[in-house]
């Protein structure tokens, strides 16, 4: 099935086509990122052909529509993560895609399998990323378990348990004072040598190419019928864009019959794409460069001043009839405690976004009492130390005080007391 498929770059922007075989990042012509596109050798092979493919567990079940054989990919179980039925929320039919569940802990994992495999398959033995921290534990993960060496060059602002989880797994850290659009620009340098792959946000197209893959296994959960909504937490956009390549390939093929419409997430000081879309009109171009701003927010790992895959994020919120909201900290923080107490789900900030995303837009009508919405869990809380505050010391002890029944007094200790 695979060699019923071609493939070649495509830029997303002025959609020029260049040539397939070296890894390229950006287009030739106007510098624009690249997305990779699927060609048919000979007849069209129909949807039932295609999914009766799909075997296996992880992400590789999908390998007849990636654009490199599995065999280059890693030992890790990637992807096959769980589609969580939460039930009634708020008025819609909830499902959480618990992408914590990956080898580092986020979604990341899925384009650092794919970027990876090709850029084994292309003899690369070292691989660079910048990273706000999740693409750079993923980077380490998986190249650790590819035998290839990694640097991720991060931002002072990188929570400690990301490079702590970096380091674990072998990987040199360069730290850099400054932002993440600076350790960017650094890592793309550090890849002009030949060998080094540049695992970088939206500039490797196969990055995308892997995140497609978490957009297979929603559809095929619904047994190929797609939900109405799928809530994303966007920073650079390449999660959003992915999903819904992911999606329009299934259309494509002829294996769905509708595409979801796609809500991005983003933090209040991380708003570029919330900022650019919302005169957002079909007739008119999309703007050509992000608007910069200047992000603070706990959700760290949306925090991006320009982001990287700006111009495919819009794309895919036009193409999927989407929409884009932006919320302050303390509705992410709230919205985080209700996920977990509410389900059992801990995520980190990000996601909390995408569900405070989902409750404005209950509130304002613009997601219908009824839908059918899954909400992307992109990444694990226990990376994430902003969350701790809410259960230090002053709330165990709370806790103990209210249900001391059975406990001996002389063992009523609180952490934070000096006993354990
Ligand atoms: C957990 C998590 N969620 C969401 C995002 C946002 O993805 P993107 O930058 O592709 O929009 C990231 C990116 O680092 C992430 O790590
Ligand atoms: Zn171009």
């Amino acid at each position: 099935m695979t060699s019923c498929f071609s493939y070649r770059y495509a830029c997303v922007r002025c959609a020029a086509p260049q040539s397939w075989g070296a890894i390229r990042y950006r287009c030739h012509l106007c510098g624009q990122n690249l997305r990779i596109q699927r060609k048919v050798n000979g007849e069209v092979p129909s949807a039932r052909d295609i999914v009766s493919t799909f075997r296996g567990r992880g992400m590789w079940r999908y390998r007849a529509l990636l654009p490199v054989e599995s065999r280059w990919g890693s030992r890790l179980v990637v992807g096959g993560t769980p589609l969580i039925d939460c039930g009634d929320d708020g008025g819609v039919n909830l499902w959480v895609k618990d992408e914590a569940r990956n080898p580092s802990g986020s979604l990341k994992d899925r384009a650092t399998e794919v970027v990876l495999a090709v850029a084994k398959r292309a003899g690369c033995t070292h691989a660079v990323a910048a990273s706000t921290g999740n693409a750079g534990a993923s980077l380490a993960c998986i190249a650790a378990s590819q035998g290839m060496s990694a640097t991720v060059v991060v931002p002072t602002s990188t929570p400690f348990v990301k490079l702590a989880q970096i380091r674990a797994y072998g990987a040199k850290v360069c730290e850099i004072d400054g932002t993440y659009d600076d350790a960017f620009e650094i890592a793309e340098r550090m890849a002009d040598d030949a060998g080094v792959c540049c695992r970088n946000t939206g500039i490797n197209p196969f990055t995308r190419e892997g995140k497609k893959t978490c957009a297979f296994e929603m559809a095929e959960a619904f047994d190929w019928c797609v939900p109405d909504w799928v809530v994303v937490p966007t920073g650079d956009g390449n999660i959003l864009s992915g999903i819904a390549a992911g999606f329009l390939d299934l259309y494509a093929l002829g294996i769905t019959s509708a595409v979801p419409r796609l809500l991005a997430a983003q933090a209040d000081s991380s708003n570029s794409i919330t900022r650019d879309w919302q005169d957002d009109d079909e007739d008119t171009a999309l703007p050509q460069s992000p608007t910069v701003v200047s992000p603070e927010t706990v959700a760290d790992s949306l925090s991006v001043s320009r982001p990287r895959d700006h111009f495919a994020a819009l794309h895919a919120l036009r193409v999927t009839r989407g929409a884009c909201v932006a919320l302050d900290d303390a509705r992410i923080l709230a919205a985080s405690q209700t996920l977990a107490r509410r389900f059992g789900l801990w995520f980190e900030p990000s996601t909390a976004a995408g569900y405070a995303a989902l409750h404005e837009c209950l509130a304002t009508g613009r997601i219908q009492a009824g839908s059918r919405v899954v909400l992307l869990g992109t990444g694990t809380g226990l990376k994430a130390p902003q969350d701790f505050d809410s259960v230090a010391p002053g709330h165990l002890q709370d806790y103990a005080e209210a249900v001391p029944r059975g406990i001996p007094e002389e063992r009523r200790h609180c952490r934070g007391e000096g006993q354990t």
